[in-house]
Formats: structure tokens, C-alpha cells, sequence
């Protein structure tokens, strides 16, 4: 799947007003600063480095946080309707938990953690048109993200930390020490990191079969990767047709929309 230039453009916007709706001051105005400081890296991002994962695509990182806040505030209904206590944590926590759960996949200050595919073999025959950039240091999605907040002097509660850091629920080994606890007192005081990680597997999956469930039906080879991807383009050949991402100063991620 592709996102146009406009699409991507909605996307952002649409991002930018579930910060202004549902974050309050004084972080918002930090929030809306740090998110206006990578505006070109966060737009453009791939939710994952391979197809077979999801949203692995320019954009695909915002169109998937967007699915999580969404997701995150329709679950949040449905356990208040069968008589989960609400009291235990704010919309503001949720939209914000949503908001940021996968903030570490952007690498770190000045590196993105996926960058365009330079292996043509993988390209081609596996699909990958990302990899891992080797410059960020290994550390955990909730980690790394969590770092970046703090390094922007965005505050975050005690619900938020527990909820980013969780947001995988048991498929991360390293959340059983706050999911899988045997005490009561060890349990997690309010059902927000399991309505995050709902959220979160719920737009995952379903990303998933859109991309995926056609091509099964049809019989196709899962990676014929030369007639579904995208390619990133090549520096000569800049173009303007994107006027809706005139926001966009980087003539390298021009290119990636012009080629979309
Ligand atoms: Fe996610």
C-alpha cells in the first residue's frame, strides 16, 4: 500500500489535532514543538522495515499511530461499558500513551532507525525497501521513545511510562514483570496498559490484512516485491508535484513522495 502526498499531509494534520484537542498545557505547547521539529522524519516514517510486518511504507508510521489513538478510544468505551473502573487513568493519558507508544522507531536525535534498502538483492526478492540504520544504538522501542520525550522536557505520568513501556503486552518477554505479577499489589492499578496494547494489536492486525489478505486470496506470491513496492527514487530527479508537503525542506524525501 501507498499513501499519496495529500494523504500523508491529512494524516499529519490529523495528528496535530489530537495534540491540540486532548493534551493540555504546558505540555501540549512542547509536545507540538517537538513533533513541528521532526515534522519531515515522523510524516515520512515506515511503521516497520519489512513488508511482511505493517505499514512499511512512507507515512506508514503516523497512519498507524492515528489507528492506535482511534482504536485506544473506542476500547476505552467498550471496558467502561462492561465495568472497567475509569477513574484509574485520564483520556489525556490514553490519547498521549497512544500518541507516543511508538515514538523509539524513530531512531534517535539525528538518525533515523530505518533507512532506505542499499542491498538490490533484498530489495528485489525479499521486499525490503528499509533496514536498520547501524548508526542508532540498540535500545527498545518503549525505551528509546520514552528517552526522547524526557530529552525534550515532555513530562509524562506514571500511567503513561507503565503503558508505552507495555504497549506490546506479552509479546515482549520484558513486560512480564508488570503484566504477568501474581501478587495483587504487583498488578497494574488501572486497565490502561491493556487497552493500549489492544489498541495497538488491533490496528497492527489490521494493517496486516490489508495488506496481506488480497494477495492470499488471489494466490499471489507474498513477496513479489517488483510489483507492489515503492522505490525510494534517486536524487536526480526532483520534481514538484508536491505542493500539499510544501512544508517538506529535504530534497531527499521529496524525492520518496515523488516517487510514491
Ligand atoms: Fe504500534
Amino acid at each position: 500500500m501507498n499513501l499519496t502526498a495529500e494523504q500523508i499531509q491529512e494524516n499529519w494534520n490529523e495528528l496535530m489535532e489530537y495534540i491540540n484537542e486532548y493534551i493540555s498545557e504546558p505540555r501540549k505547547e512542547k509536545l507540538l514543538e517537538f513533533y513541528s521539529t521532526y515534522q519531515e522524519r515522523l510524516a515520512l516514517m515506515p511503521a516497520a522495515h519489512k513488508k511482511e510486518y505493517h505499514n512499511a511504507f512512507p507515512g506508514g508510521y503516523v497512519e498507524h499511530v492515528l489507528r492506535v489513538i482511534r482504536c485506544a478510544l473506542k476500547q476505552a468505551e467498550l471496558w467502561e461499558s462492561e465495568g472497567a473502573d475509569m477513574s484509574t487513568f485520564t483520556v489525556e493519558e490514553l490519547v498521549f500513551s497512544a500518541l507516543n507508544h511508538d515514538l523509539g522507531k524513530m531512531g534517535s536525535e539525528d538518525e533515523d532507525s530505518y533507512i532506505s534498502q542499499t542491498d538490490n538483492w533484498r530489495r528485489e526478492k525479499l521486499g525490503e525497501e528499509y533496514m536498520f540504520n547501524t548508526k542508532v544504538q540498540f535500545a527498545s522501542v518503549p525505551d528509546r521513545g520514552l528517552f526522547m520525550l524526557q530529552s525534550h522536557n515532555i513530562p509524562y505520568t506514571f500511567n503513561e511510562m507503565v503503558a508505552i513501556q507495555t504497549h506490546d503486552g506479552l509479546y515482549d518477554k520484558a513486560n512480564e514483570k508488570y503484566l504477568m505479577g501474581y501478587m495483587v499489589e504487583q498488578k497494574p492499578r488501572t486497565s490502561l496498559p491493556f487497552i493500549l496494547h489492544q489498541a495497538d494489536l488491533m490496528a497492527a492486525r489490521i494493517e496486516f490484512e490489508r495488506e496481506w489478505l488480497p494477495r492470499l486470496k488471489e494466490n499471489k506470491q507474498p513477496l513479489d516485491a517488483k510489483k507492489t513496492n515503492f522505490t525510494l527514487g534517486n536524487k536526480n530527479t526532483i520534481q514538484s508535484k508536491n505542493k500539499a508537503l510544501g512544508t517538506i525542506k529535504s530534497e531527499g524525501l521529496k524525492n520518496m513522495l515523488d516517487n510514491l
